[in-house]
Protein backbone atom coordinates (compact mmCIF):
# COMPACT_ATOMS: atom_id res chain seq x y z
CA UNK A 1 0.00 0.00 0.00
CA UNK A 2 1.27 3.36 -0.50
CA UNK A 3 1.78 6.22 1.29
CA UNK A 4 -1.72 8.04 0.41
CA UNK A 5 -3.50 4.71 0.20
CA UNK A 6 -5.86 3.59 3.02
CA UNK A 7 -6.84 0.40 4.43
CA UNK A 8 -9.47 -1.19 3.05
CA UNK A 9 -12.60 -1.96 5.28
CA UNK A 10 -15.58 -4.39 4.60
CA UNK A 11 -18.55 -5.60 6.19
CA UNK A 12 -21.75 -7.43 5.40
CA UNK A 13 -24.74 -9.02 6.10
CA UNK A 14 -27.10 -11.42 5.28
CA UNK A 15 -30.32 -10.19 7.49
CA UNK A 16 -31.33 -10.74 11.20
CA UNK A 17 -33.28 -12.25 13.27
CA UNK A 18 -34.89 -13.76 16.37
CA UNK A 19 -32.72 -16.91 16.83
CA UNK A 20 -30.15 -19.26 14.68
CA UNK A 21 -31.43 -22.38 15.91
CA UNK A 22 -30.59 -26.18 15.22
CA UNK A 23 -27.38 -28.02 15.18
CA UNK A 24 -24.54 -26.18 13.25
CA UNK A 25 -26.82 -23.42 12.85
CA UNK A 26 -24.59 -20.48 13.34
CA UNK A 27 -21.40 -22.27 11.97
CA UNK A 28 -23.01 -23.00 8.72
CA UNK A 29 -24.13 -19.20 8.48
CA UNK A 30 -21.10 -18.32 9.20
CA UNK A 31 -18.94 -20.14 6.81
CA UNK A 32 -21.02 -18.77 3.89
CA UNK A 33 -20.50 -15.18 5.12
CA UNK A 34 -16.62 -15.74 5.29
CA UNK A 35 -16.24 -16.92 2.24
CA UNK A 36 -17.79 -14.04 0.89
CA UNK A 37 -15.95 -11.89 2.72
CA UNK A 38 -12.57 -13.22 1.89
CA UNK A 39 -13.25 -12.98 -1.81
CA UNK A 40 -14.24 -9.51 -1.95
CA UNK A 41 -11.83 -8.23 0.62
CA UNK A 42 -9.20 -9.70 -1.60
CA UNK A 43 -10.27 -7.85 -4.33
CA UNK A 44 -10.12 -4.54 -2.23
CA UNK A 45 -6.41 -5.10 -1.40
CA UNK A 46 -6.37 -5.23 -5.08
CA UNK A 47 -7.18 -2.16 -5.88
CA UNK A 48 -11.19 -2.43 -6.28
CA UNK A 49 -13.26 0.85 -6.31
CA UNK A 50 -15.80 0.42 -3.36
CA UNK A 51 -18.55 0.16 -6.05
CA UNK A 52 -17.26 -2.62 -7.82
CA UNK A 53 -16.37 -4.86 -4.55
CA UNK A 54 -20.27 -3.88 -3.20
CA UNK A 55 -21.43 -5.25 -6.30
CA UNK A 56 -19.02 -8.35 -6.16
CA UNK A 57 -20.40 -9.29 -2.48
CA UNK A 58 -23.77 -8.52 -2.78
CA UNK A 59 -23.55 -10.66 -5.92
CA UNK A 60 -22.18 -13.57 -4.10
CA UNK A 61 -24.78 -12.99 -1.24
CA UNK A 62 -27.41 -13.11 -4.06
CA UNK A 63 -26.42 -16.66 -5.29
CA UNK A 64 -26.39 -17.91 -1.93
CA UNK A 65 -29.69 -19.74 -1.44
CA UNK A 66 -29.67 -19.72 2.32
CA UNK A 67 -30.45 -15.87 2.01
CA UNK A 68 -33.13 -13.81 1.26
CA UNK A 69 -32.19 -12.21 -2.09
CA UNK A 70 -31.69 -13.49 -5.57
CA UNK A 71 -31.87 -17.10 -5.66
CA UNK A 72 -33.95 -17.84 -2.19
CA UNK A 73 -35.66 -15.10 -2.24
CA UNK A 74 -39.08 -15.38 -0.55
CA UNK A 75 -42.43 -15.66 -2.16
CA UNK A 76 -45.11 -13.33 -1.89
CA UNK A 77 -48.80 -13.73 -1.38
CA UNK A 78 -49.27 -14.83 -4.57
CA UNK A 79 -46.52 -17.27 -4.76
CA UNK A 80 -44.24 -15.39 -6.70
CA UNK A 81 -40.70 -13.54 -5.95
CA UNK A 82 -40.17 -9.97 -6.58
CA UNK A 83 -37.08 -8.60 -5.31
CA UNK A 84 -35.46 -5.78 -4.16
CA UNK A 85 -32.26 -3.99 -4.54
CA UNK A 86 -29.72 -0.48 -4.74
CA UNK A 87 -26.68 0.31 -4.70
CA UNK A 88 -25.06 3.86 -3.26
CA UNK A 89 -21.60 5.52 -4.44
CA UNK A 90 -20.45 7.30 -1.33
CA UNK A 91 -17.98 9.47 -3.80
CA UNK A 92 -20.58 11.11 -6.61
CA UNK A 93 -23.08 10.64 -3.87
CA UNK A 94 -25.78 8.60 -6.39
CA UNK A 95 -27.97 6.27 -5.50
CA UNK A 96 -29.81 4.05 -7.93
CA UNK A 97 -32.10 0.57 -7.58
CA UNK A 98 -35.03 -1.73 -9.03
CA UNK A 99 -38.42 -2.24 -6.68
CA UNK A 100 -40.05 -5.82 -7.36
CA UNK A 101 -38.06 -7.24 -9.78
CA UNK A 102 -38.49 -10.59 -11.31
CA UNK A 103 -36.82 -13.72 -13.11
CA UNK A 104 -33.66 -12.22 -12.91
CA UNK A 105 -30.31 -13.73 -10.83
CA UNK A 106 -28.50 -10.36 -9.65
CA UNK A 107 -30.72 -7.66 -8.93
CA UNK A 108 -28.05 -5.91 -8.10
CA UNK A 109 -26.51 -5.46 -11.52
CA UNK A 110 -29.51 -4.00 -12.67
CA UNK A 111 -28.92 -1.27 -9.76
CA UNK A 112 -25.21 -0.94 -10.83
CA UNK A 113 -26.44 -0.30 -14.65
CA UNK A 114 -28.56 2.27 -13.56
CA UNK A 115 -25.81 4.49 -11.58
CA UNK A 116 -25.07 5.56 -14.69
CA UNK A 117 -28.85 7.04 -16.11
CA UNK A 118 -30.43 9.47 -16.04
CA UNK A 119 -33.79 7.38 -14.34
CA UNK A 120 -31.73 5.94 -11.48
CA UNK A 121 -35.10 4.12 -9.18
CA UNK A 122 -37.27 1.67 -11.42
CA UNK A 123 -39.78 -0.33 -10.46
CA UNK A 124 -41.76 -3.54 -12.08
CA UNK A 125 -42.63 -2.95 -15.11
CA UNK A 126 -39.49 -0.42 -15.91
CA UNK A 127 -37.34 -3.23 -14.68
CA UNK A 128 -38.51 -5.53 -16.81
CA UNK A 129 -38.05 -3.36 -19.76
CA UNK A 130 -34.36 -3.08 -18.57
CA UNK A 131 -33.55 -6.42 -18.28
CA UNK A 132 -35.19 -6.98 -21.90
CA UNK A 133 -32.88 -4.37 -23.07
CA UNK A 134 -29.95 -5.50 -21.64
CA UNK A 135 -30.50 -8.94 -22.93
CA UNK A 136 -30.36 -9.66 -19.57
CA UNK A 137 -30.50 -14.40 -19.57
CA UNK A 138 -34.22 -15.81 -18.16
CA UNK A 139 -33.71 -16.86 -14.69
CA UNK A 140 -35.52 -18.58 -11.98
CA UNK A 141 -34.42 -17.52 -8.43
CA UNK A 142 -37.06 -20.11 -6.67
CA UNK A 143 -35.54 -23.14 -4.32
CA UNK A 144 -37.40 -26.11 -3.27
CA UNK A 145 -37.22 -24.31 0.63
CA UNK A 146 -39.02 -21.88 -0.29
CA UNK A 147 -41.47 -22.67 -2.44
CA UNK A 148 -42.10 -25.85 0.81
CA UNK A 149 -42.44 -22.49 2.96
CA UNK A 150 -44.98 -20.93 0.89
CA UNK A 151 -46.75 -23.80 0.63
CA UNK A 152 -46.69 -24.57 4.17
CA UNK A 153 -47.89 -21.05 4.80
CA UNK A 154 -50.54 -21.04 2.57
CA UNK A 155 -52.05 -24.64 3.87
CA UNK A 156 -52.18 -22.29 7.31
CA UNK A 157 -53.92 -19.81 5.39
CA UNK A 158 -50.81 -17.36 6.08
CA UNK A 159 -51.14 -16.46 9.27
CA UNK A 160 -47.29 -15.59 9.44
CA UNK A 161 -47.01 -12.19 7.72
CA UNK A 162 -43.43 -12.87 6.97
CA UNK A 163 -41.21 -15.77 6.06
CA UNK A 164 -37.53 -16.70 7.76
CA UNK A 165 -34.90 -14.93 7.08
CA UNK A 166 -32.50 -18.10 6.51
CA UNK A 167 -33.33 -21.07 4.36
CA UNK A 168 -31.79 -24.33 5.49
CA UNK A 169 -33.73 -27.50 6.12
CA UNK A 170 -32.92 -29.04 9.38
CA UNK A 171 -30.33 -26.76 10.11
CA UNK A 172 -30.17 -23.15 10.40
CA UNK A 173 -34.15 -22.13 11.16
CA UNK A 174 -35.29 -18.60 12.19
CA UNK A 175 -37.93 -19.50 15.00
CA UNK A 176 -40.12 -16.77 14.19
CA UNK A 177 -40.71 -15.03 10.93
CA UNK A 178 -37.31 -13.29 9.20
CA UNK A 179 -35.94 -9.94 8.42
CA UNK A 180 -34.29 -11.04 5.39
CA UNK A 181 -31.94 -9.30 3.35
CA UNK A 182 -27.98 -8.96 1.99
CA UNK A 183 -26.11 -5.64 2.33
CA UNK A 184 -22.61 -5.05 1.90
CA UNK A 185 -20.46 -1.99 2.95
CA UNK A 186 -16.73 -1.03 1.92
CA UNK A 187 -14.54 1.50 1.93
CA UNK A 188 -11.70 0.87 -0.35
CA UNK A 189 -7.83 1.91 -0.56
CA UNK A 190 -8.45 5.84 -1.93
CA UNK A 191 -10.45 6.13 0.91
CA UNK A 192 -14.32 5.89 -0.94
CA UNK A 193 -17.32 4.56 0.27
CA UNK A 194 -20.25 2.36 -1.16
CA UNK A 195 -22.87 0.32 0.12
CA UNK A 196 -25.38 -2.31 -1.59
CA UNK A 197 -28.77 -4.07 -0.23
CA UNK A 198 -31.06 -6.55 -2.29
CA UNK A 199 -33.81 -8.21 -0.58
CA UNK A 200 -36.71 -10.49 -1.84
CA UNK A 201 -39.18 -8.60 0.54
CA UNK A 202 -40.61 -10.01 3.82
CA UNK A 203 -41.91 -12.95 1.97
CA UNK A 204 -46.12 -13.28 2.20
CA UNK A 205 -46.55 -9.27 1.41
CA UNK A 206 -49.10 -8.27 -0.91
CA UNK A 207 -48.39 -7.49 -4.28
CA UNK A 208 -46.72 -4.09 -4.59
CA UNK A 209 -45.40 -3.88 -1.15
CA UNK A 210 -42.07 -1.76 -1.32
CA UNK A 211 -38.79 -2.90 0.66
CA UNK A 212 -36.56 -0.44 2.54
CA UNK A 213 -33.91 -1.48 0.60
CA UNK A 214 -34.57 0.19 -2.44
CA UNK A 215 -34.54 3.27 -0.23
CA UNK A 216 -32.03 5.61 1.19
CA UNK A 217 -34.04 4.81 4.35
CA UNK A 218 -32.15 1.50 4.14
CA UNK A 219 -29.32 1.67 1.98
CA UNK A 220 -27.18 4.84 1.96
CA UNK A 221 -23.79 6.49 1.50
CA UNK A 222 -22.04 9.60 1.14
CA UNK A 223 -18.18 10.46 1.35
CA UNK A 224 -18.37 10.44 5.07
CA UNK A 225 -20.62 7.27 5.89
CA UNK A 226 -22.49 4.22 4.37
CA UNK A 227 -24.83 1.64 5.92
CA UNK A 228 -26.91 -1.19 4.82
CA UNK A 229 -30.13 -2.07 7.03
CA UNK A 230 -31.97 -5.56 7.31
CA UNK A 231 -35.15 -5.95 9.43
CA UNK A 232 -38.94 -4.89 8.71
CA UNK A 233 -39.29 -2.55 5.82
CA UNK A 234 -41.67 -0.51 7.33
CA UNK A 235 -39.91 -0.47 10.66
CA UNK A 236 -36.29 0.70 8.59
CA UNK A 237 -38.34 3.05 6.41
CA UNK A 238 -40.20 4.70 9.56
CA UNK A 239 -36.81 5.27 11.46
CA UNK A 240 -35.43 6.51 7.97
CA UNK A 241 -32.58 4.57 9.48
CA UNK A 242 -29.72 4.83 7.03
CA UNK A 243 -29.88 8.24 6.39
CA UNK A 244 -30.27 8.91 9.84
CA UNK A 245 -27.05 7.13 10.60
CA UNK A 246 -24.68 8.81 7.93
CA UNK A 247 -26.33 12.13 8.34
CA UNK A 248 -25.38 11.91 12.21
CA UNK A 249 -21.79 11.32 11.16
CA UNK A 250 -21.96 14.17 8.85
CA UNK A 251 -22.82 16.33 11.78
CA UNK A 252 -20.00 15.42 13.26
CA UNK A 253 -20.68 12.33 15.55
CA UNK A 254 -18.78 9.23 15.43
CA UNK A 255 -19.89 6.53 13.64
CA UNK A 256 -20.23 4.44 16.93
CA UNK A 257 -22.02 7.03 18.43
CA UNK A 258 -24.06 7.63 15.36
CA UNK A 259 -25.03 4.16 15.23
CA UNK A 260 -25.69 3.98 19.22
CA UNK A 261 -28.25 7.07 19.21
CA UNK A 262 -30.15 5.79 16.12
CA UNK A 263 -30.62 2.13 17.57
CA UNK A 264 -31.79 3.29 20.43
CA UNK A 265 -33.72 5.26 19.10
CA UNK A 266 -35.32 2.54 17.39
CA UNK A 267 -35.65 0.50 20.20
CA UNK A 268 -37.72 2.57 21.65
CA UNK A 269 -40.13 2.96 19.26
CA UNK A 270 -39.95 -0.99 19.06
CA UNK A 271 -38.37 -0.97 15.97
CA UNK A 272 -37.74 -4.74 14.35
CA UNK A 273 -34.39 -4.13 12.52
CA UNK A 274 -30.82 -4.21 12.02
CA UNK A 275 -27.85 -1.86 10.35
CA UNK A 276 -23.63 -2.13 9.41
CA UNK A 277 -21.41 0.51 8.61
CA UNK A 278 -18.17 1.85 8.29
CA UNK A 279 -17.05 5.58 7.90
CA UNK A 280 -14.22 7.42 6.16
CA UNK A 281 -11.93 6.84 8.83
CA UNK A 282 -12.20 3.28 8.38
CA UNK A 283 -14.59 3.11 11.28
CA UNK A 284 -16.53 -0.10 11.27
CA UNK A 285 -20.05 -0.67 13.23
CA UNK A 286 -23.12 -2.49 13.75
CA UNK A 287 -26.44 -2.52 15.43
CA UNK A 288 -29.45 -4.29 16.06
CA UNK A 289 -32.75 -4.61 18.02
CA UNK A 290 -33.61 -7.91 17.48
CA UNK A 291 -31.94 -10.99 18.84
CA UNK A 292 -29.54 -11.88 16.12
CA UNK A 293 -27.52 -9.77 13.23
CA UNK A 294 -26.17 -12.02 10.50
CA UNK A 295 -22.91 -10.45 9.61
CA UNK A 296 -18.92 -10.43 9.21
CA UNK A 297 -16.40 -8.26 8.84
CA UNK A 298 -12.90 -7.36 7.70
CA UNK A 299 -10.94 -5.09 9.09
CA UNK A 300 -7.37 -5.04 7.49
CA UNK A 301 -5.97 -7.14 10.13
CA UNK A 302 -8.93 -9.36 11.27
CA UNK A 303 -11.79 -11.07 10.26
CA UNK A 304 -14.86 -10.86 12.91
CA UNK A 305 -18.62 -11.50 12.96
CA UNK A 306 -21.68 -10.85 15.14
CA UNK A 307 -23.13 -14.04 15.20
CA UNK A 308 -22.33 -15.44 18.79
CA UNK A 309 -23.14 -11.49 20.08
CA UNK A 310 -25.22 -11.23 23.12
CA UNK A 311 -28.95 -10.75 22.50
CA UNK A 312 -29.13 -8.00 24.50
CA UNK A 313 -26.20 -5.90 22.83
CA UNK A 314 -27.24 -3.11 20.81
CA UNK A 315 -24.64 -2.32 18.98
CA UNK A 316 -21.13 -3.16 18.37
CA UNK A 317 -17.90 -1.85 16.93
CA UNK A 318 -14.40 -2.16 15.13
CA UNK A 319 -11.39 -0.69 13.52
N1 LIG B 1 -35.81 -5.27 4.87
C1 LIG B 1 -36.38 -6.01 3.84
C2 LIG B 1 -37.81 -5.81 3.67
O1 LIG B 1 -38.54 -5.58 4.62
O2 LIG B 1 -38.27 -5.89 2.58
Amino acid sequence: MSVNQVQPKLIIHGGAGSSLKGKGGADAVRQSLYKIIEEVYSLLLAGANARDAVVRGCQLLEDEPRFNAGTGSVLQSDGQIRMSAALMDGKSQRFSGVINVSRVQNPINLAKTLQESADRVLSDYGSAELLRELNAPVYNPLTDLRLQEWIQERQDNFSKTMAGVVAEKDVTIVSEPGRGTIGVVALDSQGCLAVGTSTGGKGFERIGRVSDSAMPAGNYATSKAAVSCTGIGEDIIDECLAARIVVRVSDGLSLSESMQRSLQEAKDNQRDLGAIAIDAMGAIAWGKTCEVLLAAYHTGEQVGDTLDWSEEALTGSAS
